[in-house]
């Protein structure tokens, strides 16, 4: 008897793949997330096929088409490629249905655009772009059956097309739920063959979760030419696009762009945005790994004195443990005396950092507020302390260093003994000591 195709269960989190269920995924700890799918197709027999060597590949030298959003062409490495496969995720209100349609309005001028809407109806997607104007030319389809919106686009063949999102699409090939991995992985596949064979360039849009994987569509990663992920807080006006993956282009590249009223605006010198704390006193700019990614944030202190026996000590964002050890280091090792001061911390824009590497802005955000003097201007800082006061080489100190310039800051403290190819200039401190001292301006003398 042969075997029957076996049933398997995928977790909806790392994608692992197993025989039975299980409550909980081996893999990476999650509860509840394997879901059943539909067997895999039998091997058929196929036929040997002829080889070619690399020297007889033809290769057409494809024009870029431009998107009309100047921070997005950047960040996909000089514009869309076209037939590729863009996987663009974030988490849900981030904007990223609003930076797509502003990207098909202007790719409508000369050429077809069509935006395949699940999750909107067309009257909302109206609405949203005549907020943002200039999409009239604009097709659109409100559809979630995969097989309609690959017919559709087999016989429209647009330039480009926007999948909003890749979870709503459903087969009714796949045995399970719309959304689940087994449905986006046969939504992208299939997409991806019409996509090529049409000469359809495709956006597909998918969800992360909160801890920043994209939920499902994560098992796509491989599959697409580009990943972009787009970032940011609902709360707070500025988002960053960057490519995770990119199969024609950087991967070094970063869009940083500010939502407003009439949609979402390219931030041309991103400088700006963390500039604005510049001279504030009790602020610092950290530039921390998030992941594997760097990031600047900016770190904001204050000390206020108090009569209480146990002064507090209040983290935002930060590690309550990594704090207290900060601040027992900068009274005991530099100088800076927080015994009978609370000191509240606060990492701005709502991010959360859980890596020592901040360590080092986050004592110069306290030193500055405890001292009465800024941090220097155009100066971000990343580093370890250690418990004698020593500063510690932080991981990935180039890809740091290079995030700092990509962001105009002029220059970076940095543990002795940083090597970092970057154009921005590091200023080396071995000690907490020493770094506060380049650190920080002079403080207002007090007799003035
Ligand atoms: P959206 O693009 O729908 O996010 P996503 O597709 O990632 O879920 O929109 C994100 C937020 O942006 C939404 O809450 C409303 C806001 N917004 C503006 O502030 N200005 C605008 O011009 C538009 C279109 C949206
Ligand atoms: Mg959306």
């Amino acid at each position: 008897m042969a075997k029957a195709a076996a049933v398997h269960f995928t977790c909806a989190e790392c994608g692992y793949s197993t025989g039975r269920w299980l409550g909980r995924c081996p893999s990476c700890g999650s509860f509840g997330t394997l879901a059943e799918e539909a067997p895999l197709a039998a091997n058929g027999q196929a036929e040997a096929r002829p080889l070619l060597r690399l020297a007889e590949v033809e290769v057409e030298d494809a024009e870029r088409i431009a998107t009309g959003v100047p921070e997005l062409d950047r960040v996909l490495g000089g514009g869309l490629v076209p037939a590729s496969l863009v996987l663009v995720g974030g988490e849900p209100g981030v904007g990223k249905s609003t930076l797509l349609l502003m990207a098909l309005a202007a790719i409508s001028r000369d050429r077809r655009a069509l935006l395949v809407t699940g999750e909107e109806s067309t009257a909302q997607v109206k609405l949203r772009a005549a907020r943002l104007g200039g999409a009239e030319q604009v097709e659109i389809l409100a559809e979630t059956n995969l097989e309609a919106v690959c017919a559709t686009l087999e016989r429209e063949r647009p330039d480009v097309c926007v999948i909003d999102s890749v979870q709503t699409l459903y087969s009714a090939d796949v045995g399970s739920a719309p959304g689940s991995v087994g449905q986006v992985r046969e939504a992208a596949a299939r997409l991806l063959r019409v996509g090529k064979q049409s000469g359809v360039a495709l956006f597909l849009v998918g969800h992360v979760t909160k801890d920043g994987s994209v939920a499902g569509p994560r098992v796509l990663e491989h599959l697409v030419d580009c990943v972009l992920q787009f970032e940011g807080d609902r709360y707070h006006a500025h988002r960053v696009l960057r490519a995770a993956k990119n199969r024609f282009g950087s991967t070094n590249e970063l869009g940083v762009f500010e939502m407003t009223g009439t949609g979402l605006q390219g931030v041309p010198d991103p400088s700006a945005i963390f500039g604005r704390s510049a001279g504030e006193v009790g602020a610092a700019v950290a530039c921390a790994l998030e992941g594997t990614r760097p990031l600047l944030l900016e770190i904001q202190a204050l000390v206020s004195p108090t009569d209480l026996a146990m002064p507090r000590r209040v983290g935002t964002g930060v590690d309550p443990k990594r704090l207290a050890m900060i601040v027992a280091v900068l009274s005991r090792h530099a100088g800076i005396a927080l015994g009978s001061a609370d000191v509240f911390v606060n990492v701005a824009g709502g991010v959360r950092i859980d890596e020592p590497g901040a360590d080092l802005a986050v004592a110069l955000a306290i030193a500055s507020a405890a001292r009465g003097a800024p941090v220097r201007a155009g100066t971000a800082a990343f580093g370890e302390i250690g418990l004698t006061g020593r500063l510690r080489p932080a991981t990935q100190a180039e890809r740091r260093a290079q995030e700092c310039a990509k962001l105009g800051l002029a220059a970076v403290l940095v543990p002795a003994g940083t090597k970092a190819r970057a154009k921005v200039s590091l200023v080396e401190a071995d000690t907490l000591r020493r770094a506060i001292s380049a650190g920080l301006e002079e403080a207002p003398s007090k007799a003035a």
